[in-house]
């Protein structure tokens, strides 16, 4: 496929794969006219069992990658990456903003009720320091069920969250922070959003998702030059996977409801993006 024209001034969003289409599409509830470039590294998906060097050299070539391309904020929209690499790419491009995850302890903390909370996430999100400075923060009052869930990724990346047959899945992860009596659950891993509907429907508990709050940070860092797109010259939303482009279109269709978008494969050569 052609490679779209470049965006002179965007938001570029990152994720190992489908999961920051919920942070995508809050941005775009936020920042309507703004263009924005989104990255899928589903050619590596998922991060979540990786170390942290490797996830940070992945996340190192997509940030050049999406500077490239046309990026003048990025947006970090996944746990994991942001955990291995967000101090280090602050380091690298000062002259960018970037924006992260960071697991929403504090909301819950200050939200529950029972004085138990849930996280739900992956293992790269769990070993990293961020969560534990977080925890160490806001969580000193409140007893904290980690549940890693590596599975929820993969239903969500194959369409399959709403499925009959995951509901045991998904209440095989909830169950451990149910019998704990949590009474919130932090969405720690930008993937699970989209099973919101699924864990309403097994479990009366609040889920905590911060993907508002991060389309709010990008709209409050976003620099002056990012201006709306002009239609006429370039496409005002692009896509680009390391996996599948055609995989991509549809799962972008039926999680976002996005028609059409313009998705062009990256391929990796020698730890670099092209
Ligand atoms: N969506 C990613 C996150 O927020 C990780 C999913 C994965 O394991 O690749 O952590």
């Amino acid at each position: 496929m052609s490679q779209p024209p470049k965006t002179t001034g965007a938001v570029g969003v990152l994720d190992s794969g489908v999961g920051g289409l919920s942070v995508l599409r809050e941005i775009h509830r936020l920042l309507p006219d703004i263009p924005t470039i989104y990255f899928a590294d589903q050619g590596h998906l998922p991060y979540g069992p990786r170390p942290a060097g490797e996830i940070r050299r992945f996340v190192d070539a997509i940030a050049d990658f999406l500077i490239r391309q046309g990026a003048s904020v990025i947006v970090i929209a996944c746990n994991a990456a942001s955990a291995a690499s967000l101090h280090d790419l602050r380091a690298r491009h000062p002259e960018v903003p970037f924006v992260g995850m960071e697991p929403a302890v504090k909301p819950a903390a200050e939200a529950t009720q029972t004085g138990v909370i849930g996280v739900l996430t992956t293992q790269a999100t769990a070993n990293g320091d961020l969560y534990r400075r977080v925890l160490e923060r806001y969580a000193s009052r409140a007893r904290v069920i980690t549940q890693v869930a590596p599975e929820l990724v993969t239903l969500v990346e194959q369409g399959r969250g709403d499925a009959p047959e995951s509901q045991p899945i998904i209440q095989g992860y909830l169950q451990p922070m149910l019998d704990a009596n949590a009474d919130q659950i932090v969405l720690a891993c930008t993937h699970f959003p989209f099973l919101a509907d699924a864990i309403r429907a097994l479990a009366g508990v609040t889920l905590i998702d911060p993907s508002v709050a991060v389309a709010r940070q990008a709209a409050r860092v976003l620099p002056p030059q990012i201006l709306p797109a002009d239609h006429a010259i370039a496409p005002r939303n692009v896509y680009f996977t390391s996996g599948d482009p055609a995989a991509f279109r549809l799962m972008l269709r039926q999680l976002t409801g996005v028609q059409d978008a313009h998705v062009t494969g990256a391929r990796w050569t020698a730890g670099r993006l092209e």
